[in-house]
């Protein structure tokens, strides 16, 4: 079995979501919603609503326990609403080391530099304990800020990869980049 981490940081608190703390990604994922549709896969309603949140969150918490995915939060210093949060998917190990990233922050906290303290601790922490080697993170090319936000991140581009991913309902290329852990 997995030990959740608890990272602290100077404005918050990483961890992984446990079950009984549902209620905190349903209103991340309410109050965010017309936010995050643009960069994210089309979501049918009851997507949203408690017992699918709570489905999720308990799947999630499964798959970390597996290793095959760290879904983490950022939560403020009293743990009352989720700040930001990421995840690293598809971890793969033998020879490749890998896994992807996908990452948001709520709109009341974009461009605080919050995501890029998120960003940052949790990247140590997965290079640290699960030593993999490489981090993919892949933006449409019009997602400036995400962009921007792994350039400050040390990320590099890799190339563009056509009619990648489907987002908000159509295909769309997206830019391939990657974080190499130098250690
Ligand atoms: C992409 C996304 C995560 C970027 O978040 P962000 O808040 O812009 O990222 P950061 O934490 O790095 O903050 C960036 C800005 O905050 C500014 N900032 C940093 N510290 C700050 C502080 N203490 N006070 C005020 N501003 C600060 C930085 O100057 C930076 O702006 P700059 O890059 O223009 O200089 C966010 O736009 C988002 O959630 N979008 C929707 C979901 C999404 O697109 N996910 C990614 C899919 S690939």
């Amino acid at each position: 079995m997995k030990l959740i981490p608890e990272l602290e940081t100077e404005n918050l608190i990483i961890s992984v979501l446990k079950p009984d703390d549902f209620e905190l990604l349903v209103k991340y994922e309410n109050v965010n919603r017309s936010h995050l549709s643009p960069w994210e896969p089309t979501r049918i309603t009851e997507y949203f609503c408690l017992e699918e949140t709570k489905k999720r969150v308990e799947l999630n918490f499964k798959d970390f326990q597996l290793g095959s995915t760290i879904p983490l939060v950022a939560l403020d210093k009293t743990k009352s609403e989720i700040i930001c949060l990421c995840s690293f998917s598809n971890i793969v190990h033998g020879a490749f080391q890998a896994c992807n990233l996908g990452y948001s922050i709520s709109e009341k906290n974009q461009g605080t530099g919050l995501m890029f303290e998120m960003l940052q601790a949790s990247i140590e922490y997965v290079f640290t304990e699960y030593n993999l080697h490489r981090v993919m993170a892949n933006y449409i090319p019009s997602n400036i800020r995400s962009g921007k936000l792994l350039d400050k991140l040390g990320f590099q581009k890799e190339g563009v990869a056509k009619s990648y991913l489907k987002i908000a309902g159509t295909w769309q290329d997206h830019v391939l980049t990657s974080k190499i852990n130098l250690s």
